[in-house]
Parts: C-alpha cells; structure tokens; sequence
C-alpha cells in the first residue's frame, strides 16, 4: 500500500500534481487545504469571524465535515485563503482536522491500495511514514500569475493585471509567512522529502519527474 504525500506553498502545482498522479495510479487525492477553505467560508458566511470563540467554532463545524463532500467545491477566494490561513493556527482545530485526514488515508489506502494527500503538513505530520514525499514550490511571481491566470479574467486593462498581480503577491507572501512561522505544523519541508521549484517547468513536466521518481526511474 502506498502513500504519497505532497506539500509546498500554495499555486506551487501541488494540486495538479495530486489530480494527475491520482488520474495515472488510481489512488484516491485530497487536497487538505479545502478543508480549511471550507471551515473559513462558513465563518464568513456565517459573520462570526470576530467571536471570542472562533476556535470553538470552528472545531463544532469541522468534526461535522464529510471529507468526500468537499471535493468539488470551489472556495479559492482570497478572503477564504487570508482567513483560512489564520484559523489553521488553531491547535484544537488542527487536532480534528487531522483525525480526519488520518483516517481518510487509512481507508483509502486500505480500499485502492494507496492514497495521495496535498497540503502543508502531510510529509512532517499526517504521513510521517509515506513511501514518497514531495515538496513542491516556486517563486512568489510566478504562483501569483499562475493564481491570476487561474481567475480567468479576459479584457483585463494592464494597469488593472499589474495591481491585480501585485495585490496577490502580497497576499501570498503574507500567508507563506503565516503558514512558515506557526508554531504547530509549520511549512516545511520533511527531511525526506524531494524538493522541486516549478518556477521553470510546468506541469506535465513536474508531473513526469514526480512518475519517474515513484517509478525508481531516477
Ligand atoms: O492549500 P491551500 O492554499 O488551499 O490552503 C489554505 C490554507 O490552509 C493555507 O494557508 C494553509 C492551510 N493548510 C494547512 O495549514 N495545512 C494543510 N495540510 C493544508 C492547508
């Protein structure tokens, strides 16, 4: 049985890579970062993001969440990314939350004969043991043009793309902070981990060096 795990920054191509390589081998992908996406938008949804017991909150919504209904929801909002960053600083949160993806991975391993999982603690925390560990990145421009490109706006003026462009560089660098100097689960790379940069390739690129490595090409 073969676990697989992913983590790096955010529009690093972790979640394409996950999709691909759970499309090729047939092990079922979670991208875990929704999971904080989802707890983030019902906070906002719900306008409780300023109560004194927003953890509290949040973990009363999380241990209701249903992993495999989260799959197809898009929660890639800027406001969704800055909040849910900040709440995955939540130890009592956290905590649930890995539960879950504990046990998503040990069912899924068990039923398909292996599981992929992408987030930011996956190689350190929820997957110390996994067979294969990859820590995926790049440079700050070229994730936020990727998130641009992703947002799909046409007749964009270029004054409009530049700030649009600026406005997420900040936004990520912000939250590579947030995510890098938490004190539990911080971003890092586990020890065993592959580290590949993206910056200069794209993702069918990455996708065939990842294969290569899983299959002892390399
Ligand atoms: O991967 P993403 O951008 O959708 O993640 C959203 C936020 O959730 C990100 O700021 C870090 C947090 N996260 C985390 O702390 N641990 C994970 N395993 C996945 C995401």
């Amino acid at each position: 049985m073969i676990e697989i795990a992913i983590d790096g920054t955010a529009a690093s191509g972790k979640g394409t890579l996950g999709k691909k390589l759970s499309n090729k081998y047939n092990f079922p992908y979670l991208d875990t970062g929704i999971l904080y996406r989802k707890i983030a938008s019902y906070i906002i949804k719900e306008n409780i993001n300023n109560t004194s017991d927003l953890e509290k909150q949040c973990c009363d919504f999380a241990q209701n969440l249903i992993l495999e209904e989260l799959k197809n929801e898009n929660l890639r909002t800027e406001i969704v990314a800055k909040l849910a960053a900040k709440i995955a600083t939540f130890p009592d949160l956290r905590k649930i939350l890995n539960n879950k993806q504990k046990e998503f991975n040990k069912i899924n391993k068990k039923k398909y004969g292996g599981c992929i999982l992408d987030g930011r603690d996956i190689g350190t925390i929820i997957l110390p043991n996994a067979d294969f560990k990859f820590f995926i990145t790049a440079s700050l421009e070229v994730r936020a043009k990727r998130r641009l490109l992703e947002k799909n706006i046409s007749f964009l003026h270029e004054n409009d793309e530049k700030c649009m462009l600026l406005n997420l560089i900040n936004n990520m660098r912000e939250r590579d902070k947030l995510d890098s100097i938490r004190k539990i689960s911080p971003l890092v790379p586990a020890k065993d981990a592959y580290i590949i940069d993206t910056s200069l390739i794209n993702a069918q690129e990455l996708f065939f060096k990842v294969s290569n490595i899983i299959e002892g090409k390399k």
